[in-house]
């Protein structure tokens, strides 16, 4: 099986590294190519195009920044799509929402193209020891048939059902985690201007349930006040706007999330925007 990886950004070039160490033989373009070079170090092809990696291969997986991203590369100029044999697999791991999921699936199938969404639960550091989880919509044939990528890639992929409940999944999943992360740095801010060291703080929350698993590990960060990126904040605000539309689709009011996304809006005005999303902290606790 021959695999295409477009978008080697901090999660794509470690994904695509995975699947390079476990002997899966790799097509692979970058908007910006010097991203490649360590995958091209290794047994790698490069190709400079979308259209040029979806010729050579029988499953393309992409992992793009934003929906208009996926959309351009997918059926841009030299776009990808209207190449690709008919009857390969496209896995897109991008973080997207469910309807443009949907819309993306209906375009492949134009094509004869089959379509998974399967965006990923973990960030640099799961993405390069292959801890990822997958959250797979799409039909359960070409689950089985990628099961050995996601193997490669991660600790476990849950088929949620049909294309777009894997998108659903992921945006319940950054909705708790952008959601949480701003209630927590919010209050640490208010521990703080109440007199209360720091260190306290986050010692004792982190010997109670009220330090979260996910924002436990970004300790260092709250006491270096260096927001060194894993998951850069601009994504995250961007997941909540994706969120905030798939809640809008169903008629759902979501008032507390997108009160957090505005935040995120402001950090980013701030000049946030690049640094990890735990940055939030500086916004909030006015250091920013
Ligand atoms: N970082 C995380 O912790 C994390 C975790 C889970 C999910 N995600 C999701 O995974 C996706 C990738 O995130 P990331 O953190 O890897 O972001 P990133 O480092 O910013 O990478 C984004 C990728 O998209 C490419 N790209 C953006 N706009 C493009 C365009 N118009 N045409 C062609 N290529 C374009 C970038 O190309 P260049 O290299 O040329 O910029 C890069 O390869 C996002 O949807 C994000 O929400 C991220």
């Amino acid at each position: 099986m021959k695999i295409g990886f477009i978008g080697l950004g901090i999660m794509g070039s470690r994904m695509a590294a995975n699947l390079q160490k476990k002997g899966f033989e790799l097509v692979v373009t970058n908007r910006t190519r010097q991203k490649a070079d360590d995958l091209l170090a290794g047994p790698a092809r490069w190709a400079e195009s979308p259209a040029e990696v979806a010729r050579q291969v029988d499953v393309l997986i992409t992992m793009l920044s934003t929906p208009d991203a996926v959309s351009q590369v997918a059926l841009g100029e030299n776009g990808f799509l209207a190449q690709l044999p008919a009857g390969s697999i496209w896995v897109d791991c991008s973080t997207v929402n469910p309807s443009f999921s949907r819309q993306m699936a209906r375009e492949a199938k134009t094509y004869g193209i089959h379509f998974l969404d399967a965006p990923v639960a973990g960030s640099k550091d799961p993405a390069e020891k292959a801890q990822l989880l997958f959250f797979v919509g799409g039909d359960a044939q070409d689950v089985v048939v990628c099961q050995p990528l996601f193997a490669a890639m991660g600790r476990q992929a849950f088929h949620l059902g049909d294309t777009g409940m894997g998108a659903s999944m992921k945006m319940v999943f950054n909705s708790i985690m952008g959601a949480s992360m701003l209630a927590f740095c919010e209050a640490l801010a208010l521990g703080q201007s109440l007199g209360l060291e720091q260190k306290t703080l986050l010692d004792i929350l982190s010997v109670t349930p009220m330090l979260a698993p996910f924002i436990a590990p970004k300790r260092s960060k709250f006491e270096s006040g260096q927001y060194d990126t894993e998951f850069p904040l601009r994504w995250l605000r961007k997941d909540l706007q994706l969120a905030s539309e798939s809640a809008y689709e169903q008629a759902l009011p979501l008032p507390f999330l997108n009160l957090a996304k505005e935040i995120y809006t402001q950090a980013m005005q701030a000049g946030l925007a690049d640094q990890d999303y735990s940055a939030i902290y500086a916004y909030v606790s006015g250091q920013k």
